[in-house]
Protein backbone atom coordinates (compact mmCIF):
# COMPACT_ATOMS: atom_id res chain seq x y z
CA UNK A 1 0.00 0.00 0.00
CA UNK A 2 1.30 3.19 -1.24
CA UNK A 3 1.53 5.66 1.36
CA UNK A 4 1.28 9.82 1.10
CA UNK A 5 3.94 11.59 2.73
CA UNK A 6 4.15 15.19 2.92
CA UNK A 7 6.91 16.84 1.41
CA UNK A 8 7.64 18.09 5.19
CA UNK A 9 8.29 14.10 6.56
CA UNK A 10 10.09 13.29 3.87
CA UNK A 11 12.58 16.61 4.28
CA UNK A 12 12.62 15.87 7.71
CA UNK A 13 13.37 11.88 7.59
CA UNK A 14 16.17 12.29 4.61
CA UNK A 15 17.41 15.55 6.43
CA UNK A 16 16.98 15.14 9.90
CA UNK A 17 17.52 18.47 11.95
CA UNK A 18 19.09 18.22 15.62
CA UNK A 19 20.52 14.54 15.22
CA UNK A 20 23.06 13.57 18.17
CA UNK A 21 23.40 14.08 21.78
CA UNK A 22 24.22 16.59 24.09
CA UNK A 23 26.71 15.67 26.98
CA UNK A 24 25.53 15.90 30.42
CA UNK A 25 22.17 17.20 29.35
CA UNK A 26 19.63 18.64 31.52
CA UNK A 27 17.20 15.94 31.23
CA UNK A 28 17.32 12.84 29.05
CA UNK A 29 14.67 11.01 27.93
CA UNK A 30 13.90 7.39 25.99
CA UNK A 31 10.48 5.67 25.21
CA UNK A 32 9.80 3.04 23.07
CA UNK A 33 6.67 1.76 21.29
CA UNK A 34 6.41 -2.03 22.29
CA UNK A 35 4.40 -2.92 18.95
CA UNK A 36 6.70 -1.93 16.37
CA UNK A 37 9.76 -1.87 18.22
CA UNK A 38 11.10 1.92 17.66
CA UNK A 39 12.98 4.01 20.52
CA UNK A 40 13.76 7.61 20.53
CA UNK A 41 15.89 9.65 23.15
CA UNK A 42 15.60 12.95 23.18
CA UNK A 43 18.37 15.23 25.21
CA UNK A 44 17.75 18.62 26.53
CA UNK A 45 19.82 21.49 27.40
CA UNK A 46 17.81 23.60 29.85
CA UNK A 47 19.28 27.24 31.29
CA UNK A 48 18.59 28.32 34.51
CA UNK A 49 15.64 30.34 33.51
CA UNK A 50 13.89 27.18 32.41
CA UNK A 51 14.24 27.53 28.86
CA UNK A 52 15.38 24.93 26.20
CA UNK A 53 18.47 25.88 25.16
CA UNK A 54 19.21 22.80 22.79
CA UNK A 55 17.32 19.57 22.16
CA UNK A 56 19.16 16.65 20.57
CA UNK A 57 17.95 13.28 19.53
CA UNK A 58 18.69 9.40 18.27
CA UNK A 59 15.59 7.29 16.85
CA UNK A 60 16.15 3.83 16.10
CA UNK A 61 13.05 3.58 13.85
CA UNK A 62 10.89 4.59 10.96
CA UNK A 63 11.03 7.51 8.85
CA UNK A 64 8.08 9.18 10.00
CA UNK A 65 9.74 9.09 13.89
CA UNK A 66 13.12 10.65 12.30
CA UNK A 67 10.57 12.84 10.98
CA UNK A 68 8.94 13.69 13.84
CA UNK A 69 12.04 13.83 16.03
CA UNK A 70 13.42 16.41 13.94
CA UNK A 71 10.27 18.76 14.24
CA UNK A 72 9.26 17.74 17.68
CA UNK A 73 13.35 19.16 18.73
CA UNK A 74 12.38 21.97 16.29
CA UNK A 75 9.68 23.24 18.40
CA UNK A 76 10.90 22.87 21.55
CA UNK A 77 14.03 24.92 21.18
CA UNK A 78 14.12 28.18 22.34
CA UNK A 79 10.30 27.51 24.94
CA UNK A 80 10.09 27.53 28.38
CA UNK A 81 9.41 24.13 29.74
CA UNK A 82 5.84 24.79 29.94
CA UNK A 83 4.98 25.68 26.61
CA UNK A 84 7.15 22.56 25.34
CA UNK A 85 3.91 20.68 26.64
CA UNK A 86 2.18 22.51 24.23
CA UNK A 87 4.25 20.70 21.75
CA UNK A 88 1.79 17.81 21.51
CA UNK A 89 2.13 15.22 18.78
CA UNK A 90 -0.81 16.68 16.77
CA UNK A 91 1.09 20.19 16.97
CA UNK A 92 4.29 18.13 15.48
CA UNK A 93 2.68 16.08 13.01
CA UNK A 94 0.54 19.63 11.93
CA UNK A 95 3.74 21.37 11.52
CA UNK A 96 4.52 18.39 9.41
CA UNK A 97 1.83 19.29 7.32
CA UNK A 98 0.57 15.67 8.31
CA UNK A 99 1.01 12.14 8.39
CA UNK A 100 -0.60 9.12 7.35
CA UNK A 101 -3.31 7.74 9.99
CA UNK A 102 -1.20 4.76 10.40
CA UNK A 103 2.14 6.42 11.60
CA UNK A 104 0.44 9.06 14.28
CA UNK A 105 1.89 6.78 16.78
CA UNK A 106 5.26 7.99 15.55
CA UNK A 107 4.87 11.62 16.50
CA UNK A 108 3.28 10.14 20.09
CA UNK A 109 6.41 8.65 20.45
CA UNK A 110 7.98 12.52 19.81
CA UNK A 111 6.15 13.47 21.94
CA UNK A 112 6.18 11.21 24.65
CA UNK A 113 10.55 11.49 24.26
CA UNK A 114 10.62 15.28 24.86
CA UNK A 115 8.07 14.71 28.08
CA UNK A 116 9.87 11.82 29.33
CA UNK A 117 13.39 14.12 28.70
CA UNK A 118 11.31 16.58 30.64
CA UNK A 119 10.58 14.39 33.88
CA UNK A 120 13.99 13.59 33.73
CA UNK A 121 14.98 17.39 34.46
CA UNK A 122 12.08 17.53 36.93
CA UNK A 123 13.37 14.71 38.48
CA UNK A 124 17.17 16.07 38.61
CA UNK A 125 15.92 18.94 40.10
CA UNK A 126 13.47 18.25 42.43
CA UNK A 127 11.03 20.77 40.92
CA UNK A 128 7.36 19.72 39.76
CA UNK A 129 6.51 20.63 36.16
CA UNK A 130 2.32 21.41 35.69
CA UNK A 131 0.88 19.01 33.89
CA UNK A 132 3.68 16.69 33.08
CA UNK A 133 3.02 12.59 34.15
CA UNK A 134 5.46 10.42 34.61
CA UNK A 135 6.35 8.87 31.27
CA UNK A 136 4.16 5.52 30.53
CA UNK A 137 6.54 4.02 27.86
CA UNK A 138 10.01 4.92 29.46
CA UNK A 139 12.41 2.63 28.42
CA UNK A 140 15.49 4.14 30.13
CA UNK A 141 16.37 1.44 32.28
CA UNK A 142 16.64 -0.94 29.47
CA UNK A 143 19.53 1.45 27.55
CA UNK A 144 20.45 1.97 30.83
CA UNK A 145 22.91 4.60 30.99
CA UNK A 146 21.86 8.29 31.68
CA UNK A 147 19.88 7.71 34.94
CA UNK A 148 23.24 8.93 37.25
FE1 LIG B 1 6.65 2.88 15.10
FE2 LIG B 1 7.09 4.73 13.34
S1 LIG B 1 6.47 2.67 12.95
S2 LIG B 1 7.47 4.84 15.47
Amino acid sequence: MAMNYSDKVIDHSLNPRNVGEIEDASGCGTVGNAVCGDIMRVYLDIDENQVIRDAKFKTFGCGAAIATSSMATMLVKGKNIQDALAVTNKAVAEALDGLPPVKMHCSLLAEEAIYAALWDYAEKNGIAIEGLEPPVHDVSELEGEHHA
